[in-house]
């Protein structure tokens, strides 16, 4: 993976037909998706229970761009060499989950993976200052984890702008997660985002068999937020 602060369309399979994922990683990659957003949920971190790691490895060999995993997980450090070795490219863990988040961003390191840093919307920005050279990317929760589909917390615009000045120069993508559409895009973009999770935003419209809307649904959160740029 190389570095560069582009707009970057990840579509969350979260809102894909989970009888058909191969299918639909094609249709999203085919429609110009950048990056591939996997949630995995524990039921126990968050309200919900998603992926485990032998999923992963069979969604993998489909994903021609970039696997970005997200774990909302609690303990995450005993899970990270199987999430690696399922094929993450990028393995992002929450500073809520555990006290020894430096720990755990060395062992994503350490496992080959590029390491993201979650924050929950409720989470302030005190504890990146001092990870910045672990950490490839920060995701910002711009919902509370869990689900799909749920309302954009306008709050985090400004939690990014300060996030962006505190990366400076650093190559750390700033990734926004939860409730993208062509109206949240471009406040996101403009505060210094370059990579948008969008699950239903992506999906909503569209099938397999009509992935077309996939495209149309990504080009339209694209377009908005490279217009604020
Ligand atoms: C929420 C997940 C998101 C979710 C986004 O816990 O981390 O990636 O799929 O879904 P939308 O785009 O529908 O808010
Ligand atoms: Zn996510």
């Amino acid at each position: 993976m190389t570095f560069d602060r582009k707009i970057k369309i990840a579509p969350s399979i979260l809102s894909a037909d989970f009888a058909d994922f191969g299918r639909e990683i094609q249709a999203i990659e085919a429609e110009g998706c950048d990056w591939v957003h996997v949630d995995v949920m524990d039921g126990h971190f968050v309200p919900n229970l998603t992926f485990g790691p032998p999923l992963l490895k069979a969604i993998r060999p489909h994903i021609k761009t970039v696997m970005d995993v997200h774990l909302m997980i609690a303990p995450v450090d005993p899970y990270i060499d199987a999430y690696a070795e399922a094929g993450a490219d990028i393995l992002t863990a929450h500073l809520e989950a555990g006290p020894h988040i430096h720990r755990t961003l060395q062992a994503i390191r350490g496992a080959g993976c590029k390491a993201g840093l979650a924050l929950n919307p409720g989470t302030g920005l005190d504890a990146v200052a001092h990870l910045l050279d672990m950490i490839d990317l920060v995701c910002v929760m711009t919902v509370n984890p869990g689900f799909g589909g749920q309302k954009f917390i306008y709050s985090q615009i400004e939690k990014v702008r300060s996030l962006r000045s505190l990366i400076g120069d650093r190559p750390i993508h700033i990734e926004i997660d939860g409730g993208m559409t062509p109206e949240t895009a471009p406040l996101m973009a403009a505060a210094g985002a370059d990579v948008f999770v969008a699950g239903s935003g992506v999906f909503k419209g569209g099938s397999v068999n009509n992935a077309a809307v996939y495209g149309e649904n990504i080009r339209a959160i694209r377009s908005a937020a490279e217009a604020a740029l």
